[in-house]
């Protein structure tokens, strides 16, 4: 039995690299790079503490706006990054999902990115998905098209099931590291009950004492999807 104290769904919005690297005077894609050695800490460490999946966000609908050699930089760093891990996150039994706006993308990274899927598909003790251009709403309008070009009914579930993450239930857990207070576009469905924790590290800086610290604070929470406190507390909705 999952200790229900314990999210089994974490969601993470990794921020904070770029500041991580200015207060360093090092150019932003060093913080990137360590942003991706702290997201294989964190990996483990959700693994340890028996959370079943980890969603991460690493590249948005928004961020192409950046300057192109950031963005380049990200796109090289993003295929390296996947090229060489492969073969831990299979040992480690890490099964790696993309989820995403594949258009826009380069021949290059696409390449890689359905090399790594492979490769772990068989993979079941964690599963890892990287949001890559990815967008929430971006997720809502081609979850609605699906839906339109199948003929099918506009529910909630309908809906559910043609999202990008309809393989794994909704985060428990959304963490925003690097002290921003907003969601920018990311599981804007799926979040609709999940619970919050906001952290001032920035994402290179996150490790397990601040994991650890937010899986406390979770479990200190009372979900209620609506009930009253009694309700939940009795069992009798
Ligand atoms: C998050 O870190 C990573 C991406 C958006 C790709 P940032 O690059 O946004 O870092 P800050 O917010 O500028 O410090
Ligand atoms: C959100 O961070 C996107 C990722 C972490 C990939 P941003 O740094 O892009 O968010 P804003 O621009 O501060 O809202
Ligand atoms: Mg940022």
């Amino acid at each position: 039995m999952p200790d229900s104290k314990v999210p089994q769904h974490i969601a993470i919005v990794m921020d904070g690299n770029g500041r991580w690297a200015s207060k360093r005077y090092l150019p932003r894609i060093a913080g990137h790079r360590q942003g991706v050695e702290s997201l294989k800490r964190c990996a483990r460490a959700c693994d340890e503490r028996g959370v079943r999946v980890l969603t991460v966000f690493a590249f948005s609908s928004e961020n192409w706006k950046r300057p192109s050699e950031e963005v380049s930089g990200l796109m090289d760093l993003f295929a390296l990054a996947l090229s060489r891990e492969v073969r831990q996150l299979q040992a480690d039994g890490v099964q790696l999902r993309f989820v995403g706006d594949r258009a826009g993308l380069s021949a290059r990274v696409l390449q890689h990115m359905q090399q790594a899927q492979d490769a772990t598909a068989g993979n079941s003790r964690l599963v890892l998905n990287v949001c890559f251009n990815y967008g929430g709403r971006w997720d809502i309008l081609q979850a609605a098209s699906t839906l339109q070009e199948q003929g099918l009914a506009f529910t909630e579930e309908n809906l559910s099931q043609a999202m990008a993450t309809a393989h794994v239930p909704d985060p428990d857990l959304v963490i925003r590291t690097g002290g921003e207070q907003r969601i920018s576009n990311f599981l804007l469905w799926q979040s609709a009950y999940s619970e919050f924790f906001f952290s001032d590290v920035l994402w290179p800086d996150f490790d397990a004492a601040t994991l650890d610290q937010a899986i406390a604070s979770y479990a200190q929470r009372e979900r209620r999807f609506g009930l009253t406190s009694e309700q939940v507390q009795t069992g009798s909705a």
